[in-house]
């Protein structure tokens, strides 16, 4: 009895789903009649109106909760700070107006659903109904109503992918209508901004790819690596810092926004950059040895070495850069050397030059002007 009624009840389900999915299809069917694209300037005003939802632009707060009590949510949710987002002008559309999101998404449910994942879509759609919801696309890409009407006509939408209709410029414009300054202030001018990229390059806030700042890769190191592959390699090599470990990012050093020190480091100088997380190499000193003060990297490389400790060159040949042939027993030293005598040079074993010359980054000691302690 128990298996005769349950499978009454899998049928009657299955009748169900069977007539709701027909239903449904013939309601999407009915709604997206596409305008083939050899006749679509002779569509009129009516036919526009009677294959779209109707426009919720401006519908008010109370208007759209009598409504539907499925929106009601919205226009009661919290003040965002997407409330009361504006329009942005697409330059190729100046006439457009804004029809409001329900409409894109009638055509464009897919984006929608990935969309409704990522930060600021999602944010749109808890705001209050000012012109949260409703500007949930169009914050972005512009006033839509010529872009639903034609939408095959190039630049009638403002897109963000490269080969599009839409400059760089005008798609920079509108992200930086809402996030100018800040760590944005030297965007203009920038590397980056120079050759062309735009904020798209490194961001997608169309899809949750990245856990926060609605990137276009899983990670920032990721993103820097779709162009900058030649330096994450470096990280690599034998000597590296934990980058590749996951705990630093190039954004640890780098502004990829733009800033005032080539190449777009976060600080003033190269030194004050490494300062941040090696405070101790900081000083002063009683005793400091010049090359430090001047710039870490006339021995180090940031990236990554296949020397010890980042070295760019293997000791003693680093120091013999700059110290040959001077007072103490200084005399080039080679692989040749090791060979002379029963003894082989000090200078050339163990940690080589520091084995003696410890403190080489400057030395607090009354009797280290040798960098020995
Ligand atoms: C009538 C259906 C329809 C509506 C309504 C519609 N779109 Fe589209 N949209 C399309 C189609 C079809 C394409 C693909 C056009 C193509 O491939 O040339 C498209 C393309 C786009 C593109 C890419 C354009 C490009 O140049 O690469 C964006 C961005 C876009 N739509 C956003 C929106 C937004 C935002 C809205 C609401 C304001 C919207 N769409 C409303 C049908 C629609
Ligand atoms: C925060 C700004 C922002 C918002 C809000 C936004 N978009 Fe987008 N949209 C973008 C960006 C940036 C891209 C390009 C993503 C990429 O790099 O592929 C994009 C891509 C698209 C595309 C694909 C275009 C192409 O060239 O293939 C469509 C369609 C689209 N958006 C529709 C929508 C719809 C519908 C909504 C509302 C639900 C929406 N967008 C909300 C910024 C936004
Ligand atoms: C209508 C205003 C508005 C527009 C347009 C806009 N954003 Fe945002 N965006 C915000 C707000 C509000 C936040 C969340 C608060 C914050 O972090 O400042 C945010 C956050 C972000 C974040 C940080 C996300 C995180 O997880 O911390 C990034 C990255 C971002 N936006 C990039 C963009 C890009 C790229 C564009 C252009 C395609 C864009 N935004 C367009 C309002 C906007
Ligand atoms: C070269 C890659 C790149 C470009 C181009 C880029 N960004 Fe970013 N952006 C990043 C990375 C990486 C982060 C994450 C930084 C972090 O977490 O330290 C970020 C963070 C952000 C944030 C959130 C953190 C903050 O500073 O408030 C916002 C907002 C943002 N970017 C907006 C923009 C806008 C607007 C543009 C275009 C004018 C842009 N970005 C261009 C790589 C880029
Ligand atoms: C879409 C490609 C692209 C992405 C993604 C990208 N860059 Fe770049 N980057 C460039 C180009 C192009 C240059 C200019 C190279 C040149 O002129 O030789 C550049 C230059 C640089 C420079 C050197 C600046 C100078 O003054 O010489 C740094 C540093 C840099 N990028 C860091 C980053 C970081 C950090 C990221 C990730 C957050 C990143 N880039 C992501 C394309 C990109
Ligand atoms: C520990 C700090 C630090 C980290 C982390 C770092 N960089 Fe750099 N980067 C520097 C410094 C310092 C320079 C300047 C090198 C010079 O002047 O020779 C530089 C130079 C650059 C340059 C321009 C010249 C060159 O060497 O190619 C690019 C591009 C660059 N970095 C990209 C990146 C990328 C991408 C990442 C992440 C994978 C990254 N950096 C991580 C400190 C760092
Ligand atoms: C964001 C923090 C941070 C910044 C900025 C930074 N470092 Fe590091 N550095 C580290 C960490 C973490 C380690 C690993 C320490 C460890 O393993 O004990 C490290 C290790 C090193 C090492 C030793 C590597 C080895 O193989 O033992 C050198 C040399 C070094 N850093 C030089 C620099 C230089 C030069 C700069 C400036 C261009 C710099 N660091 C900037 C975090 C940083
Ligand atoms: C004259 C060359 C030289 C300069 C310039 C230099 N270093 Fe070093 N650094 C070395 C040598 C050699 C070692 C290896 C020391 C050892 O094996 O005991 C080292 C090791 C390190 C280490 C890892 C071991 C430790 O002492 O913590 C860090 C971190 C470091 N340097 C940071 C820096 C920073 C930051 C700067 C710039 C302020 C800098 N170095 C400038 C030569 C230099
Ligand atoms: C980029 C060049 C450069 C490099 C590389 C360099 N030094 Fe120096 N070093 C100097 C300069 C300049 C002075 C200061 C000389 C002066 O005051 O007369 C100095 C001073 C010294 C002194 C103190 C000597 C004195 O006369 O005050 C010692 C010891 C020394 N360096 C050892 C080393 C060792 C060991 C290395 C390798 C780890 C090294 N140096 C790498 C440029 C360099
Ligand atoms: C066995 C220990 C030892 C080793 C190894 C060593 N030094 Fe020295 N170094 C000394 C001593 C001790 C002095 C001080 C000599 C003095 O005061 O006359 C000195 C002095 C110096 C001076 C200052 C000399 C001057 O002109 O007054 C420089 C520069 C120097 N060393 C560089 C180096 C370099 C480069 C190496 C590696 C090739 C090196 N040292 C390896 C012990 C060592």
């Amino acid at each position: 009895m128990r298996t005769f009624r349950g499978s009454l009840a899998v049928l009657w389900t299955y009748l169900l789903v069977m007539v709701a999915l027909w239903a449904m299809n013939s309601a999407v069917l009915a709604q997206q009649a596409p305008p083939r694209s050899g006749d679509s300037t002779k569509l009129t005003q009516s036919d526009i109106d009677r294959m779209l939802p109707p426009t919720d632009m401006g519908a008010g707060v109370h208007a759209s909760k009598e409504a539907s009590p499925s929106t009601a949510s919205m226009s009661t949710g919290p003040a965002t700070p997407f409330d009361s987002a504006h329009i942005p002008n697409n330059p190729s559309a100046p006439n457009a107006q804004a029809i409001g999101a329900k409409t894109c998404n009638a055509c464009h449910a897919l984006e929608d659903l990935h969309a409704s994942h990522a930060m600021h879509v999602q944010s749109f759609q808890v705001g209050a109904a000012n012109t949260g919801p409703q500007a949930a696309c169009e914050a972005c890409h512009g006033p839509g109503s010529d872009h639903a009407k034609n939408p095959t006509a190039k630049g009638s939408i403002i897109a963000f992918t490269h080969g599009s209709a839409s400059t760089p410029e005008t798609q920079t414009a509108v992200c930086l209508g809402c996030h100018t300054g800040g760590a944005r202030q030297h965007w203009l001018g920038s590397v980056h901004e120079a050759r062309g990229l735009s904020c798209t390059d490194c961001h997608n806030p169309m899809v949750r790819y990245s856990a926060e700042g609605a990137l276009a890769k899983s990670s920032i190191n990721q993103v820097c690596a779709t162009c900058h592959q030649d330096v994450l390699a470096k990280f690599n090599r034998r000597s590296h810092m934990p980058l590749p470990e996951g705990q630093m990012a190039c954004t640890d050093c780098h502004n990829p926004h733009g800033s005032v020190t080539r190449p777009l480091l976060k600080t003033d100088t190269v030194n004050d950059t490494c300062y941040s997380c090696h405070a101790e190499k900081r000083g002063p000193f009683i005793f400091e040895h010049a090359p430090v003060r001047e710039n870490c990297l006339n021995c180090h490389d940031p990236h990554g070495s296949n020397q010890q400790t980042l070295l760019v060159l293997p000791m003693p040949m680093l120091c013999q850069q700059c110290h040959t042939m001077s007072g103490h027993p200084n005399d080039l030293q080679t692989r040749q050397s090791m060979r002379n005598g029963l003894t082989p040079d000090e200078r050339l074993m163990g940690r080589a030059c520091v084995t003696c010359h410890t403190n080489i980054h400057g030395s607090n000691n009354p009797s280290g002007s040798m960098f020995h302690q």
